[in-house]
């Protein structure tokens, strides 16, 4: 067994055997004044939880935490961040998988391998009163060891796609890594080549997608992402609309949700 990596410069990793939810101390932490680069590690969380109230099963040997930010940015820019997030995860586990397995980012924060749910986000922010962001938490779950098994999504693990022998903390070393080469992009060239990135790894980008929100879905292409991250679909008549929440499944697909 290799020594557990350092983090990167930058960040500050305070590790917990068990806690309710990364998010959740990591919020506490954040209205309490800890730093940017805070981050919050647990072996194991008791009440995780996902986008949409989603509940986020969390054993041990997989990746649980959240990383504070007090970017200087308003809330629509703040969005960027999944994206970039979803990037680092991307880049960090990318090369622990076997080759014949595709990685892909699925709109609007998850990670697919071979179309089965491998890791999630969920973003979490505090605004001033004057309307910037006060502080940011990018909550991160990652299948490492193991994956749930959940009633019509498929998901898979780092392990069940050939990357065996691999810590929490060697991909979460390799995560801060990756975010600190995208935000330093995004910080001298804009939201383009974040943009550009994942648009080139999205999963159903320039196919026929079903959108499922609020109990209602919209079919059409998913055409593009636009500056503020949200997915644009081309519906049958030609129009365009803004997709700012939702679930997205290839058109054909009967899942309830992934
Ligand atoms: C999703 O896919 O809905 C997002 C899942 C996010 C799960 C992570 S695990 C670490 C952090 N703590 C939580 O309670 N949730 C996030």
């Amino acid at each position: 067994m290799t020594a557990a990596p350092d983090m990167p410069a930058g960040f500050e990793l305070r590790s917990y055997d068990v806690l309710a939810s990364t998010n959740d101390e990591a919020k506490r932490l954040a209205a309490e004044g800890a730093p940017e680069g805070t981050l919050v590690q647990a072996t194991s969380q008791s009440m995780g939880h996902g986008r949409q109230g989603r509940r986020w099963e969390s054993p041990a040997g997989n990746l649980y935490c959240s990383l504070i930010l007090r970017p200087a940015c308003s809330p629509g820019e703040a969005a960027h961040y999944a994206f970039i997030a979803a990037l680092a995860i991307r880049d960090a586990i990318a090369p622990f998988l076997n080759a014949d397995h595709e990685l892909r980012l699925k709109w609007p924060n998850d990670l697919l391998v071979d179309g089965a749910k491998i890791s999630g986000i969920l973003l979490e922010s505090v605004l001033r009163p004057g309307g910037g962001v006060e502080w940011l938490v990018i909550g991160l779950g990652v299948n490492i060891v193991s994956h749930p098994d959940i009633p019509d999504i498929r998901t898979t693990s780092v392990h069940a796609a050939g990357g065996a022998g691999i810590s929490p903390r060697h991909v979460l070393a390799a995560f801060c890594a990756a975010f600190a080469v995208w935000r330093a992009r995004q910080s001298q060239f804009g939201f383009a080549p974040v943009r550009r990135a994942w648009l080139a790894a999205a999963q159903d980008a320039g196919q026929p997608v079903r959108i499922r929100h609020g109990g209602e879905d919209m079919d059409g292409i998913f055409v593009d992402l636009d500056e503020s991250g949200a997915l644009v679909l081309e519906l049958e008549n030609g129009m365009r609309k803004r997709i700012m929440a939702g679930d997205v499944f290839p058109a054909q697909s009967q899942m309830a949700h992934s």
